[in-house]
């Protein structure tokens, strides 16, 4: 872990990472740094713990490094944070780990194990070990041509092997429980029919057609208005319990982290500078740039009482 000093970081990161509604540790009920207010007690785990050993990736064609000896562990049903400034690796972490990372960029270590077994060399994670991604901009995640039933239909056939009628009712199942009023009339839609809020139900919905054993969220709330945002996350934590999948929430939110996520990880400009219960990060940052981002959070929050 490198040592970071908060003088590097200009104002606007300040206000990119931190939520104005900040809560401290103490309106938490984080007492055994498992259990948040929100969150039901899970029941059986039949699911699966993920593990990111040592990941790095670099620019293939400068040799730049953007994560470096990254770790992580994401046990069943647990919600697990990552946070960071804009430009800290926060979306490579996740698209390295679905095994989709972008041309031009190459990982150089790492490895992934889902309940102790390798899973690194498998490319299509999302299929041999039922990984989900979910995505900041639901709109541009969907397919604009096709209506959102077959969509989710589609991820079915290919997760569930499914038949055709078949998968669509099931579509139409999963509709319904993202909590889509009318599912069998929304299945009909194209996405520019429905709200945004609507639009990433409908992504959840796909993510839940892969049975996943582990679920990524990468700023899943951050294009939608505050309302829906707190409808989202509540689906996600509901649907966590349910399925007792483990989940990754990317997020730059940390009133987010404090009200959703079990566990958080701080990323800075490529490394990994803590990793901890939500309530002790919270209540004792360790990292210099840990307690910036929490002094920041504070300061804004103060200042918005006082306004
Ligand atoms: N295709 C690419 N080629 C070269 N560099 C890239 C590429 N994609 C991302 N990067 C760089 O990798 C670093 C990490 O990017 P990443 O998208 O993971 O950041 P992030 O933490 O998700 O930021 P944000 O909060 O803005 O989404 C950034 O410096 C970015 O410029
Ligand atoms: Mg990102």
């Amino acid at each position: 872990m490198g040592s970071h000093g908060g003088g590097g970081c200009d104002q606007h990161a300040h206000r990119a990472v931190v939520d104005r509604f900040l809560p401290r540790p103490h309106d938490r009920d984080h007492g055994d740094g498992t259990a948040l207010h929100r969150r039901r007690s899970g029941g059986g785990s039949s699911m699966s713990r993920l593990t990111i050993e040592d990941l790095s990736v670099e620019v293939a064609a400068t040799r730049s490094s953007i994560l470096r000896g990254v770790d992580l562990e994401i046990e069943p049903g647990e919600i697990v944070g990552l946070v960071g400034e804009s430009g800290s690796g926060k979306s490579m972490t996740s698209l390295a780990t679905m095994g989709i990372l972008p041309f031009g960029l190459r990982q150089t270590s790492g490895r992934f194990l889902v309940d102790g077994e390798d899973v690194t060399d498998q490319k299509r994670r999302s299929v041999s070990s039922r990984f989900a991604m979910i995505f900041q901009n639901p709109r541009d995640s969907l397919n604009p041509l096709m209506k959102v039933g077959e969509q989710v239909a589609r991820m079915v056939q290919l997760h569930q092997r499914l038949g055709r009628a078949e998968s669509r009712a099931e579509a139409v199942r999963l509709l319904g429980r993202v909590h889509i009023i009318a599912p069998d009339e929304t299945a009909r839609k194209y996405p520019h029919q429905l709200s945004g809020g609507m639009c990433q139900r409908v992504m959840v919905a796909m993510a839940l057609a892969c049975k996943p054993s582990l679920l990524i969220a990468d700023e899943p709330t951050t294009a939608l208005d505050v309302t829906v945002q707190a409808q989202i996350l509540d689906l996600i934590i509901e649907l966590t319990d349910e399925t007792r999948c483990g989940v990754l929430l990317v997020t730059h939110d940390l009133g987010v982290v404090a009200e959703t996520c079990d566990r958080v990880n701080v990323l800075y400009r490529g490394d990994l500078v803590e990793s901890g219960t939500t309530a002790r990060v919270f209540a004792d940052p360790q990292h210099e740039y840990t307690r910036y981002l929490l002094d920041a959070g504070r300061q804004l929050e103060a200042a918005d009482g006082a306004a």
